[in-house]
């Protein structure tokens, strides 16, 4: 009988051994070790065994017989699954030797060439680059800027506003920056006049995508607040900034506007060597309120600010006719520039 036994255990493993996938194995599973499997046969006749001791040999071999085909078929499906994860891994790998030769170069995209060469300009001229957050409180990006709640310059930025309220805040008054005005407020309340400064950053506002706006888009804010600040110096800083960015042969000058952060406030725009004008940002005066909301004294600090589109400035310069080519990320559009 123990022979018998051994001889069922060693033909088991020997069909294990040659088991070639998970589903075989599962099937030799339920062959060798169910009701009518071999061993399970031979426990059936323990009982014609003649003497106690016999019984109990033959049982105790039958239960060691099951045990190692047991821990056979484990060990026999872990080897195969491992198998197959490899090859599964080894089938997905991308073949990188494919690319041998000389491999291609990435370059910034247009927005970051645009956004880096405004702050080499300014930096240029004297700036300083300040950064804010892109998630602003209401006070920071509205009520600081004079524009308190109910102000209807506020009807113009469509905000996105965020359920998150910091500590302190109530819900509701958190929004998505919608201009990178703020920044003038945290450098005020930061940094000891005289400042000069550019803050170029991502803003939000509720917008439809279509060729000239998207909802999440680039400004870049100026900022010069030190004694005896006059509008005489905006205007030369805009003029300045034209002929270094666009090049000697453009020119730029200021229309009267309004924003209320400002007083007075203007529109720049410059003028292409063609003659013809193109709208680029507003500007002017910060208003005392701001200077005040600022932490400072308008009686003795005074200073400019400007704010305008930074991917306007790609486009333009790169003649893209709609503004979301810049951002669907296609690799044979970005490549051109
Ligand atoms: N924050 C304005 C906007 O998003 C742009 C702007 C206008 C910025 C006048 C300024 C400014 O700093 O003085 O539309």
């Amino acid at each position: 009988m123990i022979d018998e036994i051994r001889a069922a255990r060693d033909a088991a493993l020997a069909q294990i051994e040659r088991a070639d996938s998970i589903e075989s194995v599962s099937a030799l599973d339920t062959s060798l070790l169910g009701k009518k499997g071999s061993l399970a046969q031979l426990k059936t006749q323990l009982g014609g065994l003649p003497t106690i001791d016999e019984k109990k040999a033959a049982g105790q071999a039958v239960n060691e017989a099951l045990q190692t085909v047991t821990a056979a078929i484990e060990a026999r499906r872990a080897e195969l699954g491992e198998a197959a994860l490899l090859a599964k891994v080894q089938a997905e790998a991308l073949d990188l030797t494919e690319f041998v030769g000389k491999p291609t170069r990435g370059h910034a995209h247009l927005v970051t060439q645009a956004w880096e060469r405004l702050e080499d300009v300014f930096i240029g001229l004297g700036f300083q680059v300040a950064e804010g957050p892109e998630v602003e409180t209401d006070w920071h990006n509205f009520e600081a800027l004079n524009m308190g709640a109910g102000h209807p310059a506020r009807g113009e930025f469509d905000t996105l506003f965020v359920d998150h309220a910091p500590p302190g805040e109530q819900p509701g008054r958190t929004v998505l920056r919608t201009h990178t005005s703020p920044v003038q407020i945290r450098t005020m309340l930061e940094q000891e006049p005289p400042i000069y400064i550019v803050a170029p950053g991502r803003v939000f506002r509720r917008d439809t995508p279509d060729a000239t706006h998207m909802p999440v888009f680039h400004q870049i804010e100026g900022l010069v607040i030190d004694r005896d600040i006059t509008m005489a110096d905006l205007a030369g800083t805009i003029e300045a900034f034209t002929k270094a960015f666009f090049g000697a042969e453009f020119t730029s000058r200021l229309r009267p506007s309004y924003f209320p952060f400002t007083e007075p406030s203007a529109e720049f725009d410059i003028q292409r060597p063609d003659g013809s004008w193109l709208e680029l940002g507003g500007c002017g005066m910060v208003h005392p309120n701001v200077l005040v909301a600022g932490g400072l004294d308008p009686e003795v600090w005074s200073g400019f600010a400007f704010g305008f589109g930074i991917d306007r400035m790609a486009t333009m310069r790169h003649q893209v006719d709609d503004i979301r080519d810049m951002f669907v990320n296609d690799i044979r559009f970005i490549e051109q520039f």
